[in-house]
C-alpha cells in the first residue's frame, strides 16, 4: 500500500497570455476549478498509474468543494476513510494562473489543510503500518509532517519526502527520508546556509550536483532534484546520474512534479528498481506538460503503456 499524507485542494485556474505586473488588471482566458492539493494529487497519480492499493491522509471543509474532492479520490479508487470533514472550515483552495508557456504560478489559502494535526496522523496508524511507502510534501502543518516521519520510522516504513513549497525543515528531519524530491528551488533552499538562502541552482551542473551533496550529507539516503525540462539528476550512497527529460511541448506544468512522484512511488511499489521507477515517473510527468489542470493531467498506465 502506498500511503499519501498531505494537501487536498481545489484549483481555480486562469489562462493568461502573461504573468499579470503589480497593480495591473489583465484580461485572462477562460475559468475552471480542477481537483489538485499536492497530496491528493500524488495519491490520485499513484493510483492511476500502478496497481498497488493508496491511502490518503488529509483534511477537507464541509463545502462543496470538500464533497467534490473526495469524490474525486474514491473515483480513483483510493481509500480515503482517513481524509477528515472539519466543521466550519473551509477546503483549501489554489488559486492558479497559467501563462502561454505553460508556466504557472500558484497561491494557497490552506483552509482546512492547515488543520491536519498529529492526532490524525495517530488514528490512520492502521494504513501507515501496511504501507510500502509514506509519501509527504509540506502543505499540511510541519509538526504533523514531523509526526509522521518519525511514525513511519518506528515502523520500519521508507518515507518520500516532496518538500514543497519551499520552506525550511530541521535537519534531523531529512536525515530520516529515505527519499528527498525537491524542485531545483527547493533543494537550494534546503542545502543552503542562511546566508546563502534564495539562491537557485537552476541553470548550473555544479550547483545541483553540490546541493545533492550537501543534501545527502545531511542524512537523505536519496536526492532527487526535479529540474523540469532538464530531468532528474540522483543522488545517493551509490554515485550519481542525470537522467534526461523527454522533449514535449509543454502547455500546463502544474502538478508535473506531482505526477513524477505518483508514478515513481506506484512503480517502486510495484517492485520496479529505482532507476526504472524514476524513467516511469518521468515518462508520466512528460504526459502531465501536453495536458492542462492538475488531476486532469495524470494519465492512466493504459494511456501510457499505449504510447
Ligand atoms: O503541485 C500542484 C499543486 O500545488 C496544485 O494542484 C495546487 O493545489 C497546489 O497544491
Amino acid at each position: 500500500m502506498i500511503v499519501v499524507i498531505g494537501s487536498i485542494n481545489m484549483d481555480l485556474v486562469l489562462r493568461v497570455p502573461r504573468m499579470p505586473l503589480p497593480g495591473e488588471t489583465l484580461a485572462g482566458g477562460a475559468f475552471a476549478t480542477i481537483a489538485g492539493g499536492k497530496g491528493a494529487n500524488q495519491a490520485v497519480a499513484a493510483a492511476r498509474l500502478g496497481h498497488v492499493p493508496v491511502a490518503m491522509v488529509g483534511c477537507v471543509g464541509d463545502d462543496g468543494f470538500g464533497l467534490t474532492l473526495r469524490a474525486a479520490l474514491r473515483a480513483d479508487g483510493i481509500d480515503e476513510r482517513h481524509v477528515s470533514t472539519m466543521a466550519g472550515v473551509a477546503t483549501g483552495v489554489a488559486s492558479i494562473l497559467v501563462d502561454a508557456s505553460g508556466q504557472n504560478s500558484i497561491v494557497i489559502a490552506g483552509g482546512a489543510n492547515d488543520l491536519l494535526s498529529p492526532a490524525h496522523i495517530d488514528a490512520a496508524h492502521d494504513v501507515i503500518a501496511q504501507a510500502d511507502i509514506v509519501v509527504l510534501q509540506l502543505e499540511v502543518p510541519l509538526a504533523t509532517v514531523r509526526h509522521a516521519i518519525a511514525l513511519a520510522q518506528r515502523l520500519g516504513k521508507p518515507v518520500l519526502l516532496n518538500p514543497a513549497p519551499a520552506q525550511d525543515v530541521p535537519a534531523e528531519l531529512l536525515a530520516m527520508v529515505t527519499y528527498l524530491v525537491p524542485n531545483e528551488i527547493e533543494a537550494a533552499m534546503l542545502a543552503s546556509s542562511n546566508s546563502e538562502r534564495g539562491a537557485s541552482v537552476a541553470g548550473s551542473d555544479a550547483a545541483v550536483e553540490a546541493a545533492a551533496a550537501k543534501l545527502l550529507a545531511m542524512g537523505c539516503a536519496n536526492v532527487l532534484i526535479t529540474l523540469g525540462a532538464d530531468g532528474v539528476y540522483e543522488a545517493n550512497a551509490a554515485g550519481r546520474r542525470q537522467y534526461p527529460a523527454e522533449r514535449v511541448q509543454a502547455v500546463d506544468t502544474t502538478a508535473a512534479g506531482d505526477t513524477f512522484i505518483g508514478g515513481f512511488v506506484a512503480a517502486l511499489a510495484g517492485g520496479a528498481a529505482p532507476a526504472d521507477a524514476i524513467a516511469y515517473g518521468q515518462r508520466a510527468a512528460a504526459w502531465s506538460v501536453t495536458h492542462t489542470g492538475a488531476q486532469t493531467s495524470i494519465p492512466y498506465k493504459r494511456q501510457l503503456d499505449a504510447l
